[in-house]
């Protein structure tokens, strides 16, 4: 949630934290504001409610000059979405500005005492409090002016302002007085620095660096990061110094940027799909051991084989994988599985024997929930490992091990390739226990042949568009959908439902498709339509037979059915055709044509598909 950049060299600033705004839009974008210092020393900075655009179109009438500043998009917590609440904020006479992500619980407190010693507040965020404290901070060390002040008391000034802050932070700074230093802290809300040639920038994730540089420093918590345009240092809250690490960015501006194929990122990364599950399986199938590999478990096969439970803990459709993985796991090795939605599971004390091994499940590796969840497991002494699909976030870099996704930037908020790279993931790590467990050889080179086709019947269920999208236009009017499923395609009508619900603003629930008759039938009317997702398997009749009730009282059925079925294009209203694979890889191809589904009545009803109203990509705080 929220997002932030900075800039230190020779560039013109403006440029670079506007298009690194745009590049970050998606984790919030209620208002936004960039802070830039010129060449006079003086700050110029800009604000606007809305959209980057909306910044854009001020920083055009009134450009802000300087080689350093720092930006930031917002999702509200603390105070309503209006110019004053925008950050970047200001601190004392204006002598320092900040960018801040993160929740500080201990604002209210902070600014009471801040208050009482002078300071006068501005807006109704949590955030100012930070840029008031440093300024205090730095006035207890007996500093008459920033002027005097050093690089050292500043640097002071900074860590102990947030020993006092209770919450999470990401956190850039720049001083009026000292022109070539940014800092930047974190804990709990990831920062990563770009090395370039005699400049740095700064931002809350990679993708504004793409095209500037391939050179990050991901910062850990309690980091502190004192850069100038030739120089880095890193150094320990309470620890000092820290050698830190270069890494390659491994992501190219194609994969963050729209072209004019695609008119919004949700529709690119939804066609993404065939590539990014070949991306999700490349190197992790062995045929002759008929097996899958994983190279970050950090668990030996015999650590492993003792595991006599598994608990999948996530949020939101990184949950529905779960689901789909809970059925996976316990079909193919046999294994006892629970999945638990990470913000019950972060405060439940449930009794969990040794042998217990949680995985978290999450697209951006930041969710506060899920991260809270996987830290209590972990302190509880048990193994945590992580799927996930944003490299350096920090549920991966604190479980003891895990399995990347490779999906690649996940711009648009609604998860669409994120959820099948997770479900094919979920696929190898069931073939895999199952492998280290009861499963035969055959078996499991009959798993991994079918999911080797899987690309391929995603790209031709992809052609479903069309027909989707006459789907979607004749029912784009309805204000409440029902979604149908049973076995491995209810955890797909929890997940087309939500789907529908985030950027269309329906009202859509997905049930398992028997327990329509426990409550829901009550909703069906002739305006409610129930999608049953039903390609053939093992309950087919059954679930032909709840769409049978759902006809004889009215209801339009649109059926997500099998290539060949013809019984049921008889008896739904509408029908679409998906091609044929195993049970087990069913939840990854019907998904397909219900975000498709989504997407058009989204856009029919003129809702913005990429930024759905108050959502943000990751969700940072509880
Ligand atoms: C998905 O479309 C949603 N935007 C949301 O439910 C998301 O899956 C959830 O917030 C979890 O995010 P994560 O996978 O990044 O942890």
């Amino acid at each position: 949630m929220c997002g932030i950049v900075g800039y230190i060299g020779n560039r013109n600033a403006t440029e670079f934290l506007l298009e690194g705004l745009r590049r970050l839009e998606y984790r919030g974008y209620d208002s936004a504001g960039i802070a830039t210092l010129d060449d006079n020393t003086e700050f110029h900075i800009t604000k606007a409610v809305g959209r980057i655009q909306n910044l854009a179109d001020r920083l055009e009438e009134t450009p802000a000059e300087g080689h350093i500043g720092i930006g930031h998009t917002r999702w509200a917590t603390h105070g309503p979405p209006t110019e004053e609440n925008a950050h970047p904020h200001a601190g004392g006479d204006d002598d320092i500005v900040i960018v801040h992500n993160g929740v500080i619980e201990n604002y209210s407190s902070i600014r009471q005492r801040l208050i009482e010693e002078g300071f006068v507040f501005k807006s109704a965020t949590d955030s100012e409090v930070v840029a008031h404290l440093i300024v205090s901070c730095l006035r207890k060390l007996d500093i008459d002016s920033f002027e005097t002040a050093t690089r050292d008391n500043l640097i002071t000034a900074v860590k102990r302002a947030i020993a006092k802050l209770r919450g999470t932070y990401g956190l850039v700074i720049l001083f009026k007085s000292h022109p070539d230093l940014m800092l930047a802290a974190r804990l709990g809300s990831p920062l990563v620095v770009g090395v370039g040639k005699n400049e740095h920038f700064v931002a809350s994730d990679a993708s504004p660096l793409v095209g500037y540089t391939d050179r990050i420093v991901y910062l850990a918590d309690h980091q502190i990061a004192v850069i100038t345009a030739n120089d880095l240092n890193v150094a320990h809250r309470d620890q000092g110094h820290i050698k830190h690490d270069i890494q390659v960015l491994d992501i190219d501006s194609n994969m963050v940027s729209l072209d004019d194929e695609y008119e919004h990122y949700m529709l690119k990364e939804i066609f993404e799909q065939p590539n990014s599950l070949r991306d999700a399986m490349r190197g992790r199938l062995s045929v002759d051991d008929a097996t899958a590999m994983f190279g970050g478990l950090n668990l030996s096969p015999q650590q492993l084989r003792q595991v006599n439970r598994v608990i999948l803990t996530a949020c939101g459709t990184s949950w529905h994988a779960g689901l789909v993985g809970e059925y996976l796991i316990e079909e193919f090795a046999r294994l006892p599985v629970e999945v638990e939605y990470a913000s019950e599971l972060r405060y439940r004390n449930p009794p969990v024997d040794n042998n217990t091994i949680l995985f978290s499940i999450t697209q951006s590796g930041e969710t506060a929930d899920t991260l809270a969840a996987q830290r209590e497991m972990k302190r509880k002494g048990h193994a945590t490992l992580a799927l996930c699909n944003v490299v350096g976030s920090t549920i991966a870099q604190e479980a003891d091990g895990g399995i990347y996704l490779h999906a690649g930037p996940e711009i648009g908020v609604a998860s669409t390739k994120a959820y099948t790279s997770q479900v094919c993931v979920l696929t190898m790590l069931a073939l895999y226990f199952g492998r280290i467990r009861n499963m035969s050889f055959g078996a499991g080179q009959r798993i991994i042949k079918a999911l080797q086709e899987v690309p391929d019947k995603v790209q031709e269920a992809l052609e479903t568009n069309d027909a989707v999208k006459r789907v979607a236009e004749k029912y784009a009017d309805c204000d409440n959908f029902l979604y149908l499923g049973r076995q491995y395609n209810f955890p797909t009508a929890l997940e087309g439902a939500l789907k529908l619900k985030e950027i269309s603003y329906i009202h859509a629930e997905g049930y398992p498709a028997a327990e329509m008759k426990h409550g829901p039938i009550a909703l069906v009317d002739d305006h409610t339509p129930s999608v049953f997702i039903m390609p053939h398997g093992n309950v087919y009749d059954k679930v032909m037979a709840n769409l049978e009730e759902i006809k004889a009282r009215g209801g339009p059925v649109i059926a997500i059915a099998g290539q060949g079925d013809n019984a049921v294009t008889e008896l739904a209203d509408d029908v679409i055709h998906i091609p044929v694979v195993e049970e087990f890889l069913q939840p990854i191809v019907s998904i397909i044509p219900l975000q498709l589904l989504a997407y058009h009545i989204a856009l029919h009803r003129g809702c913005d598909v990429d930024k759905p109203r108050n959502l943000a990509k990751s969700v940072t705080v509880e």
